[in-house]
């Protein structure tokens, strides 16, 4: 048995492999239920009572050191296959992670879809290249009519007419087509307009037009709304309308903060007034509603609309709308500590 002992000492000795399954065949051929140690302490038994301390030793001793083997061999195996192996010294310091800034654009999207999602406005998308039916004639402004020229167009394709849309009151037309009321949604989105570029305008720029529509909506809602609205956004509780004139709402107005005259930059935006206009607004004209299959007997509604670049240069007091395009990385850093 002394012999055996030994010999299975040195058979663990040379033993060694990389297979996880050769391991295992290991561990159950010495260690296993039916393994070979078993067998041995079996025949323990019949060992002479004076060999007995001796052949004890020795197989406790086989035991441990197939065991240890099994633990090494294992060790060795998941050493190699760690992270470690794959990726070098985890404990390296790691390379700087270069943060990105969101665009300015982006950021006053986002405050002004958060502030009317408050109040149950849901966000609506349509196509930046439209027909003509969606960006003129729905929205009460047929064809040869002379306001069509307050949206210098560019067109893609004439008969029929494809065009890029000059303002998100197309996608409203679109909402209120496959939508019943009520209705409350804004609709933000890029729009394009033949216009000369400086630097209060450009040729292409953001919008974010809202529309409600229920039983009994009037313009006392349009009103409160408005004042939320400018709470919200600016801190500025002061709003006054100014009559105005577009094709798709009746009466209309233009909305004017009240900004106030406190500083040199309050006295140049508002040239001396104090007051600045934000955005244009009024009740959804009946055949708007018509146009779109909604009774204008029974539902009536509000809509309004602001030039998302004007609102960020308000709030940024960034001088020249072209900035906004040009990409500048010292321009869009600046914006790294606004979400
Ligand atoms: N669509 C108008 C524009 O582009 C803005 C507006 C929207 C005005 C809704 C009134 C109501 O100028």
């Amino acid at each position: 048995m002394k012999a055996k002992i030994e010999e299975l000492v040195a058979e663990i000795q040379q033993f060694t492999t990389q297979s996880e399954k050769e391991i295992e065949e290991f561990r159950i051929r010495f260690l296993g239920s039916k393994g070979l140690l078993k067998q041995l302490f079996g025949e323990f038994k019949t060992v002479e009572p004076a060999q007995k301390k001796e052949i004890g030793q020795a197989l406790n001793d086989l035991r441990s050191k197939a065991s240890s083997k099994v633990e090494e061999l294992k060790e060795a195996l998941s050493a190699d296959s760690t992270e470690s192996k794959k990726y070098g010294d985890l404990t390296r310091p790691g390379l700087p992670v270069e943060l990105g800034a969101r665009h300015p654009i982006s950021i006053v999207k986002n405050r002004i879809v958060d502030v009317f999602s408050k109040i149950g406005f849901t966000v609506s998308e349509g196509p930046e290249i439209e027909d003509d039916w969606h960006n003129f004639t729905a929205l009460n402004l047929p064809e040869y009519h002379p306001a069509r020229d307050m949206q210098d167009t560019f067109f893609i394709e004439k008969n029929p007419d494809t065009l890029l849309r000059t303002h998100t009151s197309s996608v409203q037309i679109r909402y209120m087509e496959s939508h019943k009321p009520p209705i409350r949604t804004i609709s933000p989105g890029r729009v394009f307009r033949n216009e000369d570029i400086s630097a209060r305008a450009h040729c292409i720029f953001h919008q974010i037009e809202g529309l409600y529509i229920d039983t009994d909506v009037s313009f006392a809602d349009l009103k409160q709304t408005l004042l939320y609205f400018t709470k919200e956004m600016f801190g500025k509780s002061k709003i006054r309308l100014r009559p105005s004139y577009f094709p798709f709402t009746e009466p209309s107005a233009e909305v004017d903060i009240y900004w106030g005259l406190e500083t040199e930059t309050d006295y140049k935006i508002t040239k001396g007034t104090g007051w600045l206009e934000i955005m244009g607004c009024g009740m959804v004209d009946p055949n708007v509603l018509k146009n779109t299959k909604i009774d204008p007997e029974k539902y009536t509604g509000y809509a309004f609309g602001m030039g998302i670049e004007r609102i960020a240069m308000l709030l940024y007091q960034i001088p020249d709308i072209r900035m906004f395009y040009e990409n500048d990385i010292r321009f869009l850093e600046q914006f790294k500590s606004v979400i």
